[in-house]
C-alpha cells in the first residue's frame, strides 16, 4: 500500500508505547485512525491528544483477547469511517515470567496467549474480510518481535513465534491467491515502552489465586527488563520503520541489526544439529542483547 491519505487504520494497543506512536504516525500521513486499547484512561488520553492536534481519531475500548470485543471494534470502525484499510494487531503483554515453563498455571497461559496470540487470530479473521470487501487494497500488520526470529526462552517468545508463523501463513495464503493485500510481521528489538508493566492490565479473573513461588522473582525480572527497555529505540522511530515497511510491502520488518547474531546463531544451531549454548549465570539478560543502536536498520540484511 503506497497511498495512506484518507485511508482508515485500526491500531490495537494504541494507548501506550508503539501503538500510540503508530496511531500518531498514521494520522500524520493523513489517515483516519481507530485507536483501541483495554486501558481506558490511556486510550482516552491518546485520543484527546491526537484530536487536539487536528487528527481524525476514534477510540474504542477493546480487550483484544475477547473475540466479541474485536468484532465490536470492527463494527465501530466501519460505523465511524465506513471502511478499514490497515489493521495493526499490536497489543501485547510481557506475560508469564515467573518461573520455569512447566510451572505456569492455566491462568498464566490464558492471559499471555490470549493477549499475544489469539488476539492476532481474531484481528486477522475479523478485519481481513473487511479489507477485501472494498477492493481498494490494504495491509495487515502483526506485531511479533525479535524474540520471534531468535531462540524463544519464555512464554512471551512462544507466543511471538506463533504470531510470526501465523503472519507467514497469511502472507502465503494471500499471495498464492493473488490477493492484493500486504502483510508485515513487525519485529521490534528493544523499544522504550511500558511492555514490562503489562501486568497492570491483567484481568483479576486471570490472576493466580495464590502467589506462585516464582512471582517475586517475576517482579524483579520485570523491573530489570523495564529499565533495559528504557535504553531502547523510541516508539516513534519504530513507527517510521513500519510506514516504510508498509510502503515497500515488506513481510519481515526488523527494526535494527542488534539481534542479527542471535538470528544466525539459532539458524546455525538448527542447520548444524547443535544444541544451544545458554548463559546460565544470567538467564534474564541473556534474552536481550546490549542495546548497540549504532547498527543501521537493515532491509533483508542490507542497510537501508
Ligand atoms: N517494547 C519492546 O521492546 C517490544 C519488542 C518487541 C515486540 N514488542 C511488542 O510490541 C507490542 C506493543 O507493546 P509495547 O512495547 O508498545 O508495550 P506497551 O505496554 O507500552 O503497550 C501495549 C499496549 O497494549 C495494551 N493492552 C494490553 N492488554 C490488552 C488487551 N487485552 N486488549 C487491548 N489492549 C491491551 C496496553 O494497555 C498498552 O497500551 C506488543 O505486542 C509487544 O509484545 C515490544
Amino acid at each position: 500500500m503506497r497511498e495512506f491519505r484518507d485511508r482508515v487504520a485500526v491500531v490495537t494497543g494504541a494507548g501506550s508505547g508503539m501503538g500510540r506512536a503508530f496511531a500518531q504516525r498514521f494520522a500524520e500521513e493523513g489517515m483516519r485512525v481507530v485507536a483501541a486499547d483495554v486501558q481506558a484512561d490511556a486510550l482516552d488520553r491518546a485520543v484527546a491528544e491526537l484530536t487536539a492536534d487536528g487528527h481524525q481519531v476514534v477510540g474504542v475500548r477493546t480487550d483484544v483477547s475477547d473475540p466479541a470485543a474485536v468484532r465490536d471494534l470492527a463494527d465501530r470502525a466501519v460505523e465511524a469511517f465506513g471502511k478499514v484499510h490497515v489493521i495493526c494487531n499490536n497489543a501485547g503483554v510481557e506475560g508469564y515470567l515467573d518461573g520455569a515453563i512447566w510451572e505456569a498455571t492455566d491462568r498464566d497461559w490464558t492471559w499471555t496467549v490470549g493477549v499475544n496470540f489469539w488476539s492476532v487470530v481474531y484481528g486477522v479473521r475479523t478485519f481481513l474480510p473487511l479489507i477485501l470487501s472494498h477492493g481498494e487494497g490494504g495491509h495487515v500488520v502483526n506485531t511479533a518481535s525479535m524474540t520471534a526470529v531468535t531462540r524463544p526462552s519464555n512464554m512471551y517468545g512462544i507466543t511471538k513465534h506463533a504470531v510470526l508463523a501465523l503472519t507467514e501463513t497469511l502472507y502465503a495464503d494471500l499471495r498464492t491467491r493473488g490477493v492484493p493485500v500486504g502483510v508485515t510481521a513487525l519485529c521490534p528489538g528493544t523499544i522504550a515502552t511500558n511492555l514490562f508493566l503489562g501486568s497492570r492490565n491483567r484481568p483479576s479473573e486471570l490472576r493466580n489465586e495464590t502467589e506462585t513461588p516464582g512471582a517475586v522473582a517475576g517482579r524483579s525480572k520485570r523491573e530489570l527488563m523495564h529499565a533495559r527497555l528504557a535504553e531502547g529505540m523510541s516508539p516513534a522511530e519504530v513507527a517510521e520503520h513500519l510506514v516504510a515497511a508498509i510502503r515497500a510491502d515488506r513481510l519481515y520488518a526488523l527494526t535494527d541489526a542488534d539481534w542479527d547474531d542471535r538470528i544466525r546463531e539459532r539458524a546455525g544451531n538448527i542447520l548444524d544439529r547443535a544444541n544451544p549454548v545458554l548463559d546460565r549465570a544470567n538467564p534474564v539478560l541473556d534474552r536481550v542483547p546490549p542495546v548497540a543502536r549504532t547498527n543501521p536498520p537493515t532491509v533483508n540484511g542490507k542497510a537501508s
